[in-house]
């Protein structure tokens, strides 16, 4: 039997075919069964499958292909709900603070993984769109969320019309280290990145860039310093609107 975990690959074009609700239903019951801070569930999926929202959306991840798909998924790190829940119930809720969103954050992320998961394992295609949080102050007035609500994570789920294909991987040895943090020398740190170098998709990405190494093709085209400063900056902004810093 095929390994699942070993063959998987993200998807970026889809059929026409109906994700089932009842399928997707399924899929999300399973994937809430997630590990999550102290079981509170801080995170809302708001599902787009109206072709308008879909197009509105897809604007804030600037086209890209995959967000083309059926069904885009937005997950976002959520303390509203529970904030008012204690409310109602005479609780002193301090979650309106930073600590409170990396817990929501990763309860987000982690049922995001696990509804890639599940769906891939229906034979359905997923894939991220890190551009959620480039433009997560425009989603979030698209899709009305409230304080203490931010997007962290976007999947656009469909049936596949072709298969990804399989990506590399770091070694083991690269990123596992064993009771302390390894000083790789300059030596080893290119030795680790080889993978990735050599990797036959991976050597066109230069020449296609006018760029010297793989390396130039990530640091300066694909995330340049300049994207990464003004975006967090706008990020920074949404937390403080949002009330979770
Ligand atoms: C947080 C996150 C953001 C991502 N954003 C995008 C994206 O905006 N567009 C895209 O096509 N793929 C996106 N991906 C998919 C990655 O490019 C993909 O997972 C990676 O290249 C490895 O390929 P694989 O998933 O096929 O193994 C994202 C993945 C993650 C985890």
């Amino acid at each position: 039997m095929t390994d699942y975990f070993l063959n998987r690959a993200s998807v970026r074009t889809f059929t026409d075919k109906e994700v089932e609700p009842e399928l997707l239903d399924s899929i999300l019951t399973r994937a809430a069964k997630a590990p999550t801070t102290g079981n509170m569930q801080l995170y809302s999926v708001i599902v787009s499958r109206n072709p308008e929202m879909r197009s509105r959306l897809a604007e804030t991840h600037f086209n890209q292909p995959a967000s083309k798909a059926p069904v885009i998924l937005t997950i976002c790190a959520d303390f509203n709900r529970f904030t008012r829940w204690c409310e109602l119930r005479k609780a002193d809720a301090g979650f309106d603070n930073f600590l409170s969103f990396t817990s929501a954050m990763a309860d987000a992320i982690i049922f995001a993984q696990q509804v890639v998961t599940v769906a891939e394992q229906e034979g359905l295609g997923t894939c991220y769109l890190g551009t959620v949080t480039y433009n997560a102050r425009e989603i979030s007035e698209i899709l009305e969320l409230p304080e203490l609500v931010v997007p962290v994570a976007c999947l656009a789920i469909g049936w596949p019309a072709a298969e990804g294909a399989p990506s590399e991987r770091l070694l083991n040895s690269g990123f596992v280290h064993q009771e302390k943090y390894r000083k790789d020398s300059d030596e080893e740190i290119l030795d680790i990145f080889k993978i990735k170098e050599d990797y036959p998709a991976n050597a066109a990405f230069a020449a296609e860039n006018n760029k010297e190494n793989l390396a130039q093709v990530f640091a300066e085209v694909r995330y340049p310093r300049g994207m990464n400063e003004d975006f967090s900056v706008r990020f920074l902004e949404l937390l403080k609107q949002k009330r979770f810093i």
